[in-house]
């Protein structure tokens, strides 16, 4: 973790916020713990709701606040950086104006939709100069910069392979990836390979340092969220027509009204809703006939996948393999690491994982033991990677010491690359994609 003390007196980062989404909502929460290192002192976005919201908070002055990319770069520079929050498919587009004014940016992820997106912002990036990081925050949780540490120390040899998982509850799927702003590539720009899963790949992209992939294949589908695995008796619509809906783990009664902590808060926020007080407001809303999120979930018109194997062979003959799955009984994250002299595996979410050791003499003929991070991911959500890659950048930015695990744009590349040509091979029947 980055926990570099920073006592000059530096002034605070003068930050623009380009999309004052969920997203940027948490990264802006520094400035208000910690206004001497950062200042919201502009805002974007096209929604005026969310522009107030930014104004009243931080206090933003009237003519700092835009609709538009546009409108803020007609007026000369103000701040030091941007943070950009706007969805996936806006990123590139939002970004190459940006940097060419002279912003450095602190860039959601994924930095882009596809390999020449991808190439547009890397060269505009290098031509001017500006320094892009990407937040990729699992990097920053003291997990995964713990596991890169026992990695990097040689403990467990030469990795001989890598597997990563990751599984989405039912109800954070359902209200995401099938109902949700990322049920489509019309609506985010991106699949749940690249919107969700960007992560993993980069993680297993930056523990498997300079060896790169040679070639990779991949297979998926639309497995579970399609008409013909809808109840026989299911209407369209949970709260109107469903003879189904309490025998259902859709039902968007159960979901958003009846069990509020699986996630319900997306369905207001991301309707621009204002949280609704009572069940009856609620229910009026999730029945109006175009809401996405009163929708049956087997009967939305997504098109992205929600199950996803990778298998990829690196440069020195390594493997590894990489499963998405959505719509399990609970979201986590696993890791097994296999190299010449041990191992390494366990589950994010448990803030632990195992160290096993080839050792002949011992007992089993092993030796174990667990490191245990919980205490320092205690009630932090992405295990304290949302603040800290806030803190990373406004480090990168000053001058200051970075964390091992920063994510500037080149950092970025290469798991972005993984998912690119896992989506090739997906859609060529899983045939194998050169590196
Ligand atoms: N790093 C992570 O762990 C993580 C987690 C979740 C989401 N994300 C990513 O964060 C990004 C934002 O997600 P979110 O949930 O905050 O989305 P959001 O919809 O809450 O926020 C996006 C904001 O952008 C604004 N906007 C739309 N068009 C705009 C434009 N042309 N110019 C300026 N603003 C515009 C919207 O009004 C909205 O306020 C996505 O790319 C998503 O994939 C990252």
């Amino acid at each position: 973790m980055n926990t570099a003390v920073r006592t000059e007196a530096k002034p605070p980062l003068r930050v623009i916020v380009v999309g004052m989404g969920v997203r940027s909502m948490i990264y802006s929460r520094v400035a208000l713990t910690n206004p001497e290192l950062l200042e919201i002192v502009g805002v974007v976005d096209i929604n005026e709701r969310r522009r107030e919201y930014a104004q009243l908070t931080f206090g933003l002055d009237p003519a700092n606040c835009f609709a538009t990319v546009e409108e803020l770069v007609a007026v000369p520079k103000f701040a030091d950086a941007v943070i950009n929050g706007t969805m996936d498919k806006l990123h590139v587009r939002t970004s190459l104006p940006i940097l060419r004014h002279g912003y450095d940016m602190l860039l959601e992820k994924p930095f882009a939709i596809n390999e020449e997106e991808a190439a547009e912002l890397l060269t505009c990036a290098r031509e001017t100069g500006r320094t892009v990081m990407v937040c990729h925050v699992l990097r920053y949780a003291p997990y995964y910069q713990r596991l890169k540490q026992v990695v990097e120390s040689g403990e467990i040899g030469r990795i001989i392979n890598i597997r990563l998982s990751a599984q989405v509850s039912y109800f954070h799927e359902s209200v995401s990836f099938v109902r949700g702003k990322y049920a489509s590539a019309e609506l985010c720009g991106s699949g749940m390979l690249l919107t969700k899963c960007s992560h993993d790949l980069d993680l297993m992209a930056w523990i498997m340092g300079s060896n790169t992939p040679r070639r990779i294949s991949s297979v998926g589908s639309m497995f579970q969220f399609v008409p013909e695995n809808a109840p026989a008796n299911a209407g369209t619509r949970c709260l109107t027509d469903c003879p189904a809906e309490r025998d259902c783990p859709y039902s968007a009664r159960r979901l958003y009204i009846e069990s509020p902590q699986r996630w319900a808060d997306n369905v207001w926020h991301d309707s621009n809703m204002r949280r609704p007080e009572t069940d009856e407001e609620k229910e009026a809303f999730l029945s109006a006939p175009e809401n996405p999120y009163g929708a049956c979930a087997y009967r939305c018109k997504t098109d992205i996948v929600d199950h996803q194997s990778l298998l990829i062979e690196y440069q020195d003959g390594a493997t590894g393999t990489f499963s998405m799955t959505g719509g399990s009984s609970f979201s986590e994250r696993r890791i097994h690491v296999i190299g010449t002299k041990g191992e390494i595996y366990g589950t994010f979410e448990t803030g632990r994982f195992t160290i096993s050791t080839i050792v002949p003499e011992a007992p089993e003929g092993r030796l174990q033991h667990v490191v245990d991070v919980t205490e320092a991911q205690a009630n932090c959500h992405h295990g304290g990677g949302d603040r800290e890659v806030v803190l990373d950048f406004i480090a990168q930015m000053r001058g200051e010491p970075t964390s091992p695990g920063k994510t500037l744009l080149e950092d970025s590349v290469t798991g972005h690359r993984i998912v690119f040509l896992a989506e090739k091979s997906r859609l060529a029947n899983g045939a194998m994609q050169d590196w």
